[in-house]
């Protein structure tokens, strides 16, 4: 099997000296590349036994540059192997990176590949890059890319979409075996389109129609489609970018949405019947789903911000992380997220507290403190006559840092903040969202692993990540109220060694 020069010179350089991670703190239960900048999850998939992560990879820094596919192995999807880079940027049609994509297992048994090749365009004055889709054929750990490509060319992109923005092909089969594929495209004039082009071989690909268009609302380009059927109805995720903010839901940036609807036969086309965003902190983007060999839908996301991963350069040998992968589900009409169950057997020293009453006051419990631990939640108002004012949870705290979870039952409003967490430089400090719904019970779940938190309110009908810059010593966790409250709280440590 040929491999290009690029391909060997970072299999090479990530296996060699500069992965140093003995030295560094790493989260113990969210994937990390071996070395050098990650950005969105790519090609997630079961293939033979294994469930597969490729990822957005440059190498050779911690900051974005000519993206290769990274690739590790897992059996319960936290546990990750890593394995040799898959692809690398170097042909006439992905030379300057291989952007991101999907995988598909072939009925012959190979695991097919598709991804965006990305090349700078000389002649455009904003210098940007020309898109096209491109496939790779291997066997679980080597692959090659296919001689025909690319199978997709701007041309074929209906009534003149924008070459520059092309990209990111998601990949399933129909039951009657045709492939389709749903790829994100910009026009100037229409904003946001999801086209979806189809094969029976995989390597030959026609346009088949337009999914959907977003209308130039919610941003003026989606990145990173995906969809998929749920609970008897049909979900598109999609990511924008550049949105405006839009109500107390749609925050200004670079955003995760969900749409819940219905495919329309006749007139091809998904008719939407709601539209929410996916995950209401700073650091959730480029979601990509698999279906799981025991029917449940999983979602995993880069934990970063596409606008603002620039600011919070890294000082080790790697940067980025994947969130926790999450269970999908349709309930009451909302998309539910929850940390897949394999999480459970990590768990250790469960800490338990039941109705600890928190009179405006400030309180901290023995033995519940940490920066690797699950955490569970459930706050309840100590006089049904007076509801109280707000719950703030402290955590990743030291005498002068802490993040922070806070929610005012009055407005139903929940808010996370890292403003007095240590960061040199940060645009998006905080974010905040009002809930769906409210029966009078805050329930919360926590996963802190040491650089990141994320937390699943109501049984995860909102969710809210963010990364956390501060030191991995500030580790107490501090209870507040205004006025009268009762908590249960739980937590485990999470221990990523299996005994
Ligand atoms: C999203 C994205 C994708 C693109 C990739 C490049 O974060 O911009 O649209 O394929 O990153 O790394």
């Amino acid at each position: 099997m040929s491999m290009n020069d690029s391909l060997r010179k970072a299999r090479q350089y990530e296996a060699g000296p500069v992965r140093s991670p003995v030295f560094e703190p790493r989260p113990r239960l969210h994937f990390t590349a071996p070395v050098g900048w990650l950005n969105d999850p790519n090609g997630f998939s079961w293939y033979r036994g294994q469930y597969h992560l490729f990822y957005q990879y440059y190498p050779y820094g911690t900051h974005w540059g000519p993206v290769h596919w990274g690739h590790a192995v897992s059996s319960d999807l936290l546990q990750w192997t890593y394995l040799p880079a898959a692809l690398a940027p170097g042909e006439e049609y992905d030379r300057d990176g291989c952007f991101s994509g999907s995988a598909l297992e072939m009925k012959d048994g190979t695991h097919l590949l598709m991804f965006t090749g990305y090349v700078y365009d000389e002649s455009d004055p904003k210098h940007r890059g020309i898109q096209t889709q491109n496939i790779a054929l291997g066997d679980g750990r080597e692959y090659e890319k296919y001689s025909g490509n690319p199978v997709i060319l701007n041309a074929d992109i209906p009534d003149g979409g924008d070459p520059y923005d092309f990209r990111d092909p998601k990949v399933w089969r129909e039951q009657d075996g045709t492939l389709y594929a749903v790829i994100a495209s910009g026009r100037e004039d229409l904003g946001a389109r999801i086209l979806v082009f189809q094969s029976r071989d995989g390597l030959k690909w026609s346009f088949s129609h337009v999914l959907t268009e977003n209308r130039l609302r919610f941003g003026k380009m989606w990145e990173c489609p995906d969809y998929f059927k749920l609970d008897g109805r049909e979900v598109l995720l999609v990511n924008a970018m550049d949105m405006e903010e839009n109500g107390p839901e749609f925050h200004s940036g670079n955003n995760g949405l969900y749409m819940i609807g219905r495919w329309d036969p006749e007139r091809k086309t998904f008719l939407e019947q709601c539209i929410h965003t996916l995950d209401h902190g700073m650091d959730f983007y480029a979601g990509q789903t698999l279906a799981a060999p025991d029917g449940r839908r999983i979602l995993i996301g880069w934990m970063q911000n596409p606008g603002t991963a620039a600011e919070h350069q890294s000082d080790r040998s790697y940067f980025g992380q994947m969130s926790i992968p999450r269970e999908l589900r349709i309930i009451n009409g909302k998309l539910i997220q929850q940390p897949v169950r394999e999480i459970e057997q990590y768990r250790r020293d469960p800490v338990e507290y039941r109705n600890v009453l928190i009179q405006s006051e400030s309180i901290q419990l023995d033995g519940i403190s940490g920066r690797v631990l699950d955490m569970e939640l459930s706050v309840r108002s100590a006089d049904p006559c007076s509801e109280y004012e707000r719950f703030e949870l402290r955590f990743a705290q030291n005498s002068d840092r802490y993040a922070q979870f806070t929610f005012f039952p009055k407005t139903m409003t929940a808010c996370i903040s890292r403003l007095h967490c240590s960061s040199g430089h940060d645009s998006l400090p905080q974010r905040q969202t009002e809930l769906f719904g409210w029966n009078g019970t805050l329930n919360l779940r926590m996963i802190l692993d040491t650089d990141s938190a994320e937390i699943f309110i109501n049984d995860g009908e909102t969710v809210f990540s963010m990364t956390l810059q501060t030191a991995s010593e500030a580790n107490e966790i501090t209870f507040i109220s205004d006025g009268n409250l009762v908590l249960d709280v739980t937590t485990y440590k999470l221990d990523s060694t299996l005994h």
